[in-house]
């Protein structure tokens, strides 16, 4: 007499079994991945229809900008150039660090009495730089000459460098970083 098969062989075979708790971390890594993939999508989309039209998109720092020392400058000496980098400049979606913005040469004409020169050429925007040699300042792209003091004596600059305001503050130096549009007589702001 053939033996019936026993209950153990008709069974399905059981599901593989797998501990709670690695049910339940499986299950939070992917609600976790889901929603961290969904927050990648909306947030940006969100900041995008949420801008709103008048705002500022970049702004550009108008408080003084520590240069340095006062020390580091010497009554009478020739102008040396120090880097303007704005600590921080901020859009609409970004904050950006450490900024350079330009270059201007400053010279100490008595105690106090600081004076700073744009590096930028009223020109065409070339770095304008100082002749030791000669005593001036001269830009290299149009040969345009300037004076200890900026003014233009001769190239096709059509005024003299740019002025930049400047105070000491605690024996700091604080530069105003201004930009003027080129190729014009006239002093105006951009
Ligand atoms: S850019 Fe300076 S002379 Fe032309």
């Amino acid at each position: 007499m053939a033996n019936k098969p026993s209950d153990e062989t008709t069974k399905p075979p059981a599901e593989p079994l797998i501990e709670p708790d690695r049910r339940r971390f499986i299950k939070l890594a992917s609600c976790a991945l889901g929603g961290g993939m969904g927050a990648a999508i909306l947030v940006p989309a969100l900041r995008v229809l949420g801008d709103p039209t008048n705002r500022t998109i970049v702004t550009t720092p108008s408080d003084p900008i520590d240069v340095g020392s006062l020390e580091r400058l010497v009554v009478g000496a020739a102008p040396i150039k120090l880097d303007v980098v704005a600590p921080v400049i901020r859009d609409a979606w970004n904050a950006s660090e450490n900024v350079s913005l330009g270059a201007a040469w400053v010279q100490r004409q008595a105690g106090d009495k600081i004076v700073a020169l744009s590096s930028i050429c009223p020109h065409l925007g070339c770095a304008i730089g100082w002749s030791d040699k000669k005593g001036v300042f001269q830009c290299p792209c149009h040969e345009s000459f300037f004076e200890p003091n900026g003014e233009r004596t001769t190239g096709p600059s059509p005024r003299g460098m740019d002025p930049l305001p400047i105070e000491v503050v605690g024996g700091r130096l604080k530069l105003r970083w201004v930009t003027y549009r080129q190729g014009t007589a006239a002093r105006t702001l951009v």
